[in-house]
């Protein structure tokens, strides 16, 4: 019996006879296929699938290349295949009288549907994926731990940031050595392209990384997180470069105040919209009004944007429960002085919130 399967089953709209979870060549891989084995020791598990039974059972086909880490996963029967022919026939067998079979929508290809409609013709597909998403929006201790484990490195290395940075140096440059620090303490790699933004590039929220380089005054915004055991953290931190003006103090004061709203009203039962509407009513009653330009979290797991509707902001439905991780990232944006953005990782607890992240988000300038 696997707990995340009767989970999904405990969650589904419509009766399914068995959820198949299929994986396509990196990158089009299912986290939910990792996360259902819990699958996280590493392995790319191409062309696997997963069968999550309506009793609890999870079956994994996989090939012998991933065997020792497909053991390594938790409550679920092993079965190897060499070829791809030999997994149709495996499907075959196992879908065999299946008259609905579920599937991950948001997360399987097109290719992979119409090889599962070749298997099990008569069956009827059913998309089952905001049951599993819903299932994975709150997580187990193991989960925790390693989300834990991803958020300290990554307050570590925002703690290392003002010894890093340097007159001239280029955008890139820090960015390797955020990257390269992480890794050094035990993340498998980032867990997305790290952010790393000098002047007015830090008014782009997901500005990629460039060759600019740090003039004496601009504000210096890094958003980053590591990547430990899939699991991923993301934290942003900005400072000024040299002298601050008055009007970049007030910008992050006005910013810290945002984010200090919001985690305020975080608890079981508050309301994601409720808790967005707290951070922008602070930048609103701001001389920045308008200037806060996208919402104030998301869910964060094995993904760093683990859902698309575990969400903090102005349409959200979200309603907190123990055990979701989100983050927490209210920022002021000006096309031509740059922006600021504090991001903390923050999991529910039964009767609050817990950081996940913890470097320190006082104002402070780098000489
Ligand atoms: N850290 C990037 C984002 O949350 O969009
Ligand atoms: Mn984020």
């Amino acid at each position: 019996m696997n707990g995340r399967v009767a989970r999904v089953y405990s969650l589904l709209a419509d009766r399914v006879d068995v959820i198949v979870l299929l994986n396509g060549v990196e990158p089009n891989l299912d986290l939910s296929f990792f996360w259902i084995g819990d699958l996280v020791q590493g392995g790319l598990f191409e062309r696997s699938a997963a069968l999550a039974w309506p009793d609890g059972k999870l079956e994994i086909l996989t090939t012998p290349l991933e065997e020792p880490l497909a053991r390594k996963g938790r409550d679920a029967t092993i079965t190897i295949f060499a070829t791809q022919d030999e997994k149709r026939e495996l499907l075959a067998s196992r879908l065999k009288g299946a008259r609905t079979i579920g599937v991950n929508g948001d997360e399987v290809s097109y290719a992979a549907i119409e090889q599962l409609k070749a298997i099990a013709p008569g069956a009827k597909l059913v998309d089952v994926s905001k049951a599993v998403a819903d299932a994975r929006v709150r997580k187990d201790k193991g989960e925790l731990e390693r989300m834990q484990k991803a958020a300290d490195i990554a307050s570590q290395v925002a703690r290392e940031i003002p010894s890093l940075i340097k007159p001239g140096m280029r955008e890139y440059e820090l960015g390797a050595e955020i990257n390269y620090r992480m890794q050094k303490l035990g993340a498998s790699g980032p867990s997305f392209s790290s952010i790393i933004a000098f002047g007015p590039n830090s008014a782009e929220g997901h500005y990629a990384t460039g060759d600019a380089v740090l003039k004496p005054g601009q504000f210096v915004l890094c958003d980053f997180g590591a990547a430990y055991q899939h699991y991923a953290s993301d934290i942003t931190r900005t400072w000024v470069f040299g002298k601050p003006s008055k009007e970049q103090q007030d910008i992050y004061d006005t910013v810290r105040r945002a984010q200090e709203a919001a985690l305020a009203l975080m608890k079981p039962g508050a309301h994601g919209r409720a808790i967005h509407q707290a951070a922008d009513g602070v930048i609103a009653a701001s001389a920045w009004k308008g200037r806060f330009t996208h919402g104030t979290g998301h869910s964060l797991g094995l993904s760093v944007h683990d859902s698309n509707t575990a969400l903090l902001n102005g349409r959200s439905d979200l309603v907190l429960e123990e055990g979701m991780v989100l983050t927490v990232e209210p920022g002021i944006y000006l096309p031509e002085l740059g922006g600021v953005r504090i991001e903390d990782d923050v999991v529910v607890t039964k009767d609050g919130i817990r950081l996940l992240t913890n470097a320190p988000k006082e104002f402070r300038s780098i000489a």
